[in-house]
């Protein structure tokens, strides 16, 4: 399976288990089964709803002797409740406690966005909290005392535009070793992806498939369903794979990590598989020609009336 060393020289499995909308009752079963089919890097968040039951399929696959947990992957994020120095170890105990580990290797900011504590999901701009209020830094020194007191070995940030990850760098005493952003054809993402690399900053892409089960409030009108596109469905029938296995395969070829979610053992199965498929230069050059700048994780839900967010401010993008 196809690694990045980073500066410890740990390895992350470029090829990972998304669990994002698996739901309770079907994520165990999931995250065991993959494990017995050979992945060893799971991502995890507090905000999926589903770490306990991640971590009980986890501890039940070391019991059984299928996996030691030397050879796992675990990442988590905290969540955007949790900002501000002194809440990222709490929330990071919490998810511990949650998965039955005794460290995580990778901890992500979940988002640049804080909101109030207590506050799962914001309903209203009252309960974000201004940028001002608690500044990325202070999160971020959290997270580094995270590293310190031995809970994560690695720490990074998702859904950071180059700018606030270029704050962050500027400011940080550990730097931040991976920023995981949505990626798949519709949305490349050239410009962080030049900049991360020369920061030496590793990409890990989100909703690699297009995310199609993401609920409905999370939608427009007019998706694009990424797993149909046409293009897509050519180079898959042009090599004898699937149109998912295309996706991921053209991620892994870019030396970029993701993390396709399944609850479906054919089709972990199947994504797994994705290793082993190496697509053309042309087939590449097609893909390549895909990218409108199409987010389909827009971050909107964060715009409520009176949000200190604009769409701009978030992805400092024009
Ligand atoms: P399921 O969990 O039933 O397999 P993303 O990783 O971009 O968030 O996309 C996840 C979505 O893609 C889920 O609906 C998942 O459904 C589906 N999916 C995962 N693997 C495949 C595959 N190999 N073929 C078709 N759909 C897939």
């Amino acid at each position: 399976m196809r690694t990045v060393a980073f500066a410890n020289g740990d390895r992350m499995p470029l090829l990972g288990l998304g669990t994002w909308k698996s739901a309770p009752g079907e994520v165990g079963a999931a995250v065991r089964e993959a494990i017995r089919q050979g992945y060893r890097h799971i991502d995890c968040a507090s905000v999926y709803g589903n770490e306990p039951e991640v971590g009980e399929a986890i501890q039940a696959a070391i019991a059984a002797g299928e996996v030691r947990r030397e050879e796992l992957w675990i990442t988590s994020k905290l969540w955007c409740n949790a900002h501000g120095r002194e809440n990222v170890e709490p929330a990071l105990r919490r998810t511990l406690a949650d998965l039955g580990l005794a460290w995580l290797d990778l901890y992500l900011i979940h988002w640049p966005v804080p909101i109030k504590p207590g506050v799962a999901f914001p309903s209203s701009a009252e309960e974000l909290l201004s940028p001002g209020q608690v500044p990325l830094a202070n999160t971020w020194e959290g997270m580094e005392a995270a590293v310190e007191a031995g809970l994560t070995r690695h720490i990074g940030v998702s859904n950071f535009s180059t700018r606030k990850l270029h704050d962050l760098l500027a400011h940080c005493r550990f730097r931040p070793e991976v920023n995981q952003v949505e990626r798949h054809p519709l949305l490349q993402q050239p410009a962080l992806l030049a900049d991360c690399t020369a920061a030496g900053v590793h990409v890990t892409a989100y909703s690699p498939l297009g995310s199609n089960d993401r609920p409905a409030g999370l939608k427009g009108a007019d998706e694009p369903v990424l797993l149909q596109n046409p293009v897509i469905g050519a180079i898959a029938t042009e090599h004898g794979c699937s149109p998912a296995q295309v996706l991921i395969a053209w991620q892994l070829q870019g030396g970029i990590s993701t993390i396709p979610k399944s609850v479906n053992p054919a089709r972990l199965q199947e994504n797994l598989a994705a290793e082993d498929i190496t697509l053309r230069p042309a087939d590449l050059e097609r893909i390549t020609a895909l990218d409108h700048h199409r987010r389909l994780v827009d971050g909107t839900f964060w715009l409520m009336e009176g949000s200190p967010w604009t769409l701009q401010a978030l992805w400092d993008e024009p």
